[in-house]
């Protein structure tokens, strides 16, 4: 278990290039299996989820060369169906090699996905997908397997925008010939992101306004494709900068991939200033204002990742801030760990009531998941005397050096 210690109370000035979304990288990892020719993805973040990724296809028989800022994948040698727990069981993204694995083998078997703990994440309705397709699934505490002996195009509803279920129904309609349709399907800029890669590698995709996704598979052959920025991380410094004070130019981030979020930390007194293309200089003096009330939604609304971050501002800010978590059963653990820090927020039914108060005091805190991990260092960053983070290794999966960029920016965090 790896922790640091945090010297509250520092502002944060300077630059920032925001790094390569990862959980656009993920997906169109998981794609590359679909390509008969060669993958190459540019500006993709080196973080752990994406090590895990590379582990996972290369145990399949892809090779992939890491060049500069690009990793090269070739997936034509890719022939095993079967992923052990060792790998499987570190990261949920995992769940998103099903659909390009079933799709290319007719055949998957894979240990149950791991991930952060923030609710059951179930996969009921990835199953309900790849039954749409003609496919037949078993599950047990271990192991998924899904397999077919033949696939045909489906009209999918999705029960709900599930993020991940919606791009195993996009990646397994590009690999079959014919129409398909999802409704209602999930729409973040990540998947927008994968829809990119599939037509660059010659897929057929069209999202109406209604999300209704329209797939007509072809021979997926070589393409490259920009990973677009993190707008998650682009949210996380703009949380930092609201909760510490300061001004930091941010480049690399898409405002309009981050709509969801802006209105929040601009509530919150957080100044934005255009800078140039995909740049922003944001600026925050002061303490910030609470914002009444926040409930997560699918894009383009306020998103799940966003919130711990927005719960940590909240916690200092002036007045009183409601959270609805609507997406996960179970997101609201960083109130217990910033209670600790004198912060004042109160959960019942997956909503938390957050009065703010003047400053967080330092504690010793541990951290439960991702974005968790992310609200408590933002925390720490602001409180007044010295906070102890544990289980930081969760910032790892996510974040390229935060911590570092955290300290160059004016922070004072030592990595034990
Ligand atoms: C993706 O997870 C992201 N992960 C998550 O980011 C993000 O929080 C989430 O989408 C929501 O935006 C990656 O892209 C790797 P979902 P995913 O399927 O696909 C329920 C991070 O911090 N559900 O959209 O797993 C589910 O339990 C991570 O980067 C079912 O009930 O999320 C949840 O309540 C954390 N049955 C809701 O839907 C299913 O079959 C949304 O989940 C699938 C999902």
């Amino acid at each position: 278990m790896s922790s640091i210690e945090i010297e509250g109370g520092h502002r944060l000035y300077g630059e920032v290039q925001v790094q390569g979304s990862k959980n656009a990288t993920l997906p169109i990892m998981a794609a590359a299996l679909l390509n008969s020719g060669i993958s190459i993805l540019k500006n993709y973040p080196d973080i752990e989820d994406v090590r895990q990724m590379k582990l996972l296809l290369e145990s399949l028989g892809c090779r992939i060369i890491l060049e500069d800022d690009q990793m090269i994948i070739d997936s034509q040698p890719a022939a095993e169906t079967v992923l052990e727990q060792d790998v499987t069981g570190k990261i949920r993204a995992s769940s998103v090699l099903l659909g390009p694995m079933l799709a290319r083998f007719h055949h998957v078997k894979i240990a149950q996905p791991g991930g952060c703990r923030i609710g059951k994440r179930p996969l009921d309705i990835h199953m309900n997908v790849f039954k749409a397709f003609g496919a037949s699934w078993s599950m047990d505490e271990n192991f998924i397997e899904v397999e077919c002996t033949r696939l045909h195009p489906a009209q999918i509803r999705m029960s709900k925008r599930s993020v991940g279920a919606t791009e195993n129904a996009i990646m397994t309609a590009a690999y079959i010939k014919g129409r398909s349709r999802i409704f209602n399907g999930a729409v973040e800029p990540e998947i927008i992101a994968l829809c990119d890669y599939l037509k660059a590698a010659g897929t057929f995709i069209q999202i109406d306004d209604d999300n209704t996704i329209t797939v007509e598979g072809r021979e997926c052959s070589h393409a490259s494709i920009d990973i677009p920025g993190d707008r998650i991380v682009a949210g996380t410094y703009m949380g930092a900068v609201t909760a510490c004070g300061g001004r930091l130019k941010l480049s690399g981030v898409r405002l309009q991939d981050c709509r969801g979020f802006l209105n929040v930390f601009a509530g919150m007194g957080m100044q934005l200033k255009n800078d140039g293309i995909e740049a922003v200089t944001i600026t925050m003096d002061g303490r910030p204002s609470a914002i009444n009330m926040v409930e997560t939604e699918p894009y383009p609304g306020f998103p799940t990742d966003m919130q711990s971050i927005v719960m940590a501002c909240a916690a200092m800010a002036s007045g009183r801030t409601v959270i609805k978590e609507k997406i996960f059963d179970n997101r609201l653990g960083a109130a217990v760990q910033l209670n600790r820090m004198n912060a004042n927020i109160h959960v019942r039914d997956n909503t938390a009531c957050i009065n703010g108060v003047e400053r967080l005091k330092g504690a010793a805190v541990m951290a439960q998941d991702l974005r968790g991990a992310a609200a408590l260092l933002i925390a720490a960053m602001s409180a007044e005397g010295v906070t102890y983070l544990n289980n930081t290794e969760y910032l790892d999966r996510g974040y390229v050096d935060l911590c570092g960029t955290f300290n160059r920016l004016g922070a004072r965090i030592h990595e034990k």
